[in-house]
């Protein structure tokens, strides 16, 4: 089925009343017709059925056998850690969405398990870092902020050549552009508050899994840990993905023209960006992608006009988060990676003239209008 098919009938609603769009089930249980009978449903922790057709899209389009659904994105990544036991160590990309280190650094490794980072685009550094101890490796692709790209299907392989999982976090790329699954990822993770949901408007979480074995342990998890998503915001997202492949698309554009736009500016240094000509590991992106997405980053001439872009934007506006209709800007160093240490935000390139951006799919012209006002 075509991806902008499964977009709108992916959660495979049917409804004895014919209605059209998934009712939102705002019940915590539901009524056994007798001991030992069900209606399939019993508790919403456990499972509720306008969710259910949330998590049915979802696994569509992403590929996957199965898919649980969350309050957030933390909490989706939260509970794919829960998988691990203390000693167990889990190779990571050194680039990341900050929360996600702020989650391995400060709970994670509370709870005894081990991280050791690595560049995920350099298979031989990740080779290099396996011992008897990993049993994960962890990637984003393009990371968050340096837009890093790692080849999936080759850590893929690394992985399970060591007995290990594959975790990919797609928020970035959404399945509208890439299905990890594909390449051999065990475990996709979004941050469903972004370009699925995509309008700014709800927080929400999603764990793909590839084979039944670990979507029994995650379905186990999740009923227990009890951090599912609710029937109204699940409802919202299911909303959402109806037009995800048209906001991808409009998107896209958007970011292309922008990103030549800042390329050609005298107070822009360097714009990251996959479908820029000279961007870093584009073949790789590309082998796993359908196309560049709609998020770059961009280093200012100086601290001065990075300040001076964020004050000044009009339309986009200033603040964190991605993947909505509305374009946003943010600073890395002081908002999605404060928790790291400044040395380690030095040697990330993530530097005090570091500028994040989430194309929307307003109009390219006055975006464009926008940041040159900001920038000039
Ligand atoms: C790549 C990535 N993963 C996970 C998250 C966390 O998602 P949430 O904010 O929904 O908890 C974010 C948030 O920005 C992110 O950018």
């Amino acid at each position: 089925m075509d991806i902008k098919t499964i977009c709108i009938h992916g959660s495979d609603w049917k409804d004895p009343t014919g209605c059209i769009s998934v009712p939102i089930f705002q019940s915590a249980t539901f009524g056994h017709p007798e001991l030992g009978s069900s209606t399939g449903y019993d508790y919403t922790r456990v499972q509720n059925p306008t969710r259910e057709c949330t998590e049915k899209v979802v696994a569509a389009l992403e590929h996957g056998c199965d898919c649980t659904s969350y309050s957030s994105g933390m909490a989706a990544i939260s509970m794919v850690m829960e998988l691990f036991k203390p000693g167990d160590t889990i190779l990571s990309s050194d680039d990341l969405y900050g929360g996600s280190i702020r989650l391995f650094r400060f709970i994670n490794e509370k709870n005894g398990l081990k991280f050791k980072y690595v560049n995920t685009s350099h298979p031989e550094e990740v080779e290099k870092a396996f011992d008897e101890t990993v049993k994960a490796v962890y990637i984003e692709t393009p990371t968050n902020p340096m837009m890093q790209v790692t080849d999936i299907q080759k850590i893929a392989e690394l992985a399970h050549a060591h007995g290990c999982l594959l975790i990919a976090d797609n928020t970035f790329m959404s399945p509208y552009f890439c299905n990890p699954i594909d390449f051999g990822a065990d475990i996709v993770l979004h941050s469903g508050t972004k370009y699925l949901a995509g309008h700014n408007d709800t927080l929400a979480g999603f764990v793909v899994c590839k084979d039944k074995e670990i979507a029994e342990k995650v379905r186990f998890l999740y009923k227990t840990v009890g951090g599912c998503l609710a029937p109204w915001d699940a409802w919202l997202v299911t909303r959402g993905i109806k037009t995800l492949a048209l906001r991808m698309e409009a998107a896209q554009k958007n970011a292309g023209a922008i990103a030549e736009f800042l390329e050609n500016h005298p107070k822009v240094t360097k714009v990251l960006y996959p479908g820029l000509k000279n961007f870093e590991n584009k073949d790789v992106h590309f082998k796993q992608s359908r196309g560049a997405g709609a998020m770059l980053s961009f280093y200012t001439d100086s601290h001065e006009t990075a300040l001076k872009v964020l004050k000044s934007v009009k339309l986009i506006r200033f603040a964190e988060s991605l993947g909505g209709v509305e374009s946003l800007i943010t600073y890395p160093a002081t908002q999605t990676h404060c928790d790291l240490t400044e040395e380690e935000r030095q040697s990330r390139g993530i530097t005090e003239c570091l500028l994040r951006l989430s194309v929307g799919i307003e109009g390219a012209e006055d975006l464009i209008a926008d940041l040159k006002q900001a920038l000039d």
